[in-house]
């Protein structure tokens, strides 16, 4: 599912990102272009870094996958 139509950037490359150390908006804006244009998706994105943020590191990579 695509979370930010303006970069292209799926729900699967924010959960990648959060497994590889992304822990903030201001960050994955940063990686990823998330929220950058027109901000549609910082609230779904924010909801999905803060979902990542709260599983354990062994639960994330089977959440990423
Ligand atoms: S949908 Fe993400 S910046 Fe527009």
């Amino acid at each position: 599912m695509y979370v930010c139509i303006c970069q292209a950037v799926t729900e699967r490359q924010v959960r990648d990102a959060v497994q590889n150390g992304v822990q903030s908006m201001r960050a994955l804006r940063e990686h990823l272009g998330v929220a950058a244009e027109c901000g549609k998706c910082a609230r779904c994105a924010h909801g999905i870094l803060k979902e990542c943020r709260n599983c354990p590191r062994d639960e994330q990579a089977a959440c990423a996958a």
